[in-house]
């Protein structure tokens, strides 16, 4: 599957597999970015929903790396995926003993707090191995009822989740709906599509989701930097026009279908009338946001929407998509309604899915860009910043980053 596909870029081919053409992939303007076509660490990501995972292990590929979670008297581990002895993965292992995995070829016994040989099985109780071997293994925390591994630069120890969640998730209670799924194409073509102005205009036209959710026929004003995020402030803009040659076309036809009222001008051109309190008192300055390691934020009034685009390799990454609704006691059966009944369908689905084609088939560089596109040169600024900063704070750890 798409989930356990080890990296496949090898030199000489472009990162879609593909026989690269002279000058392609040129990626010299964006050196930190390129960089981390694998995924930047020295973050905590996402990986599957906390019910998957069981005492049972199970293979994922994070950043690049082969790891099995596995839960244990109610404590999910991860491990590197591969046995010393021989290379055989222990996701295809099973539980010997409370608190280990063995592997599933000749019964190595790895201690799931330490990664540490624990037991031979097959060589009795005198192997001298025992304690001396071990596999690498990797901070996991449990939230938005998701668990979530943390890839070190090099050892460091990781900072608090807490500290990289969006403030609102942490500080107040929540009800949420999501999707996670592998997808094509490369982490940071899903950051740079989702914070993209012009695509919200044009490839979403089609989406049912804007029968009931009208979006403003803005455009983008200024990107706004705020802590760890970058802002997308727009202000609506009305043309009608002729191309010459080409026809006449109005950008109202795009979304323009309900009064201003309904529409998302949370800190912006004015403000709805029916804001939830809690999404209200956070003054995000503007409808979408996105920050490190790769985090959509999409303000609406009453719910926010969450796109953590986990990189798994060069040419994959997992899709994690949640709508977050700041209720609770009877409220959240109209959310779970409401999301069930029409939201999964029609945003985690077809919206959703629109942007998982257009990422799988993008080829760049090179590119042309053009004026909407300062969001998504503001998004590599970004990463390139916050990836500098944490090389400066590891030294002597670039080669790893
Ligand atoms: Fe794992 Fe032999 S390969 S015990």
């Amino acid at each position: 599957t798409v989930e356990d596909a080890p990296g496949t870029a090898t030199p000489g081919r472009s990162r879609r597999g593909k026989a690269a053409e002279p000058g392609r992939q040129d990626w010299k303007s964006w050196p930190h970015y390129d960089g981390a076509a694998a995924g930047f660490r020295g973050y905590w990501y996402p990986v599957t929903w906390s019910s998957h995972i069981t005492g049972k292990p199970q293979p994922f590929t994070l950043c690049g790396e082969r790891i099995a979670l596995i839960r244990d008297a109610g404590t999910a581990y991860a491990l590197h995926d591969r046995c010393p002895h021989r290379g055989v993965p222990l996701s295809e292992g099973d539980q010997q003993f409370p608190g280990t995995v063995s592997c599933p070829y000749h019964g190595w016994t790895f201690d799931l707090p330490t990664g540490k040989l624990a037991a031979v099985i097959t060589d009795g109780p005198g192997c001298r191995l025992t304690g001396k071997l071990g596999v690498r293994t990797y901070p996991v925390e449990e939230r938005l009822g998701m668990v979530w591994v943390y890839v070190p630069v090099a050892d460091e120890e990781p900072h608090p989740i807490d500290s990289q969640l969006p403030e609102e998730l942490v500080s107040h209670p929540f009800v949420m709906g999501g999707r996670i799924e592998p997808r094509g194409g490369n982490w940071r073509f899903a950051c740079e599509n989702g914070f993209d102005e012009g695509h919200a205009k044009y490839l979403h036209r089609t989406a049912l989701w804007r029968l009931f959710k009208p979006m403003p026929t803005w455009n983008i004003t200024r990107i706004v930097p705020k802590g760890r995020w970058i802002f997308r402030v727009q202000e609506e803009v009305h043309w009608e026009a002729d191309f010459p040659g080409v026809g006449h076309w109005s950008n109202k036809r795009w979304w323009k279908t309900r009064p201003p009222k309904e529409t998302f001008n949370i800190g912006n051109t004015g403000k709805a009338d029916r804001i939830d309190p809690v999404i209200e008192a956070q003054e995000f300055p503007g409808f979408a946001s996105l920050s490190m390691p790769g985090v959509l934020r999409i303000a609406y009034p009453k719910f926010i929407h969450y796109e953590f685009y986990v990189p798994v390799d060069e040419d994959h990454h997992r899709y994690v998509g949640v709508m977050v609704n700041f209720t609770e006691g009877w409220e959240t059966l109209r959310f779970y309604a409401k999301y069930l009944g029409a939201v999964r369908w029609l945003f985690h689905g077809q919206f959703s899915g629109q942007d998982a084609w257009m990422v799988d088939v993008t080829d760049a560089p090179p590119e042309k860009l053009y004026r909407p596109d300062i969001s998504l040169t503001a998004w590599r600024n970004l990463s390139e910043e916050e990836y500098a900063k944490k090389l400066a704070a590891l030294p002597g750890t670039e080669e790893k980053a």
